[in-house]
């Protein structure tokens, strides 16, 4: 490493670790050596799982950077050393493009985000205030019904430049109903009804309605593997994160024809490590398209509310899909390069005696 190399990784305010092809970790900086508080010579050569305790399947996803060479974003993973409480990271796991099956692991503690003066303190003060704005949303909808009514009134004896001012009052009001719609959405989520579901017939009704709907301009491809055992589920839930997915897919193309390809497939090495035990995450569904892929700015915050990319996006699609997936205990990542972005979900297989 020449001087300015080196000077970077000791002086990287937050935690990084250079992990080896058998997962062990090569090297830790300083920020890891005060977060483990141990030295970085005592951890290396570790096993990674050993030194951090992590409620991610992170394996799986050493395994992905490493074949697909590019990086993966997970948010909001509890990070565990065995020393002291586990804290609240947001993680991005990237290749080593020099030194092949080397990945390099930044950790970003949730509250340091904070203190570094990011926008995360909005963003989680957003995520407190959803409470309450469900609430509100409600009430907010019904004298929006009475404005646009009364502004489409109006509009039937005007003519020219007024008309186009009662035509904005109306798709504005509109816009308003559809983020509270979406805000209503969270406040409405049950706790999860499961039951043993066949994911394909989800999927296959999201597609259904994404071709007749927002995604009549894609192109969908199908892989399923049909021997897949019965998952665990929310069906209209789970229906629901799909749909979101693949909205997404088709809007990111801005109209343009593009391919989502749809992916089940079983992998047992996914285990979520919890506080009571590890659960197994067998089932995998992937939802990819070829779109031009996560801004990059916002790429690490893409499942906080009010997080978007797009002009008229409220942010709230995917904070509800992270939502929804964690209620089920299941896990969520994305892997994003312009071109390919991939959305993984991870579930569990439905118990014996639920399986029909
Ligand atoms: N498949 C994708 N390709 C590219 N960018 C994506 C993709 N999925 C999500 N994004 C980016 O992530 C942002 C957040 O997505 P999210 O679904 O949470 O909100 P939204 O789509 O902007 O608004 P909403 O879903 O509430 O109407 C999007 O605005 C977009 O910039
Ligand atoms: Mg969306």
């Amino acid at each position: 490493m020449n001087t300015f190399q080196e000077n970077l990784w000791l002086s990287l305010p937050i935690p990084g670790f250079l992990i080896d092809p058998g997962d062990a970790i090569a090297e830790a900086n300083p920020a890891a050596e005060s977060f483990l508080n141990a030295s970085a010579r005592s951890v290396r050569n570790s096993p990674v799982f050993d030194t951090l305790a992590i409620d991610a399947p992170l394996d799986g996803a050493f395994q992905r950077v490493r074949k697909d060479q590019s990086s993966l974003f997970m948010n909001n993973v509890d990070v565990g050393t065995g020393a002291a409480a586990p804290v609240n990271c947001n993680i991005q796991i990237a290749p080593m493009t020099q030194m092949p099956g080397f990945v390099l692991v930044l950790m970003e503690p949730r509250g340091l985000a904070d203190r570094l003066g990011r926008s995360m303190s909005v963003k989680s003060a957003a995520k407190s205030a959803i409470g309450m704005a469900e609430m509100l949303a409600h009430e907010i909808k019904n004298p929006l019904a009475g404005i646009t009514g009364a502004a489409q009134l109006l509009s039937m004896n005007l003519g020219g430049d007024d008309l186009e001012l009662t035509d904005l009052i109306v798709s504005e009001t509109r816009r308003i109903v559809k983020l509270l719609d979406q805000v209503e959405q969270f406040g409405n989520l049950r706790p999860p009804e499961r039951h043993a579901v066949n994911i394909h017939d989800l999927l296959d009704r999201a597609r259904k309605s994404a071709n007749v709907g927002f995604g009549a301009h894609m192109s969908f491809v199908e892989l399923y593997d049909p021997s897949l055992p019965a998952t665990y589920v929310d069906g209209d839930q789970m229906l629901q994160v799909f749909l979101n997915l693949l909205k997404n897919a088709s809007e990111a193309s801005k109209g343009a024809p593009g391919v989502i390809q749809i992916r089940t497939f079983y992998e047992q090495s996914l285990r979520l490590r919890r506080k009571d035990g590890t659960a197994s995450l067998p089932l995998q569904v992937e939802i990819s398209d070829d779109g031009p892929g996560l801004p990059p700015e916002i790429a690490a915050e893409v499942f906080e509310p009010f997080v978007s990319g797009r002009e008229n996006g409220t942010g709230l699609g995917l904070a509800l899909v992270s939502k929804i997936i964690s209620d089920h205990e299941g896990w969520i990542s994305v892997d994003s390069v312009p071109g390919r972005t991939v959305f993984r979900i991870s579930l569990p297989v439905a118990p014996k005696e639920d399986a029909s």
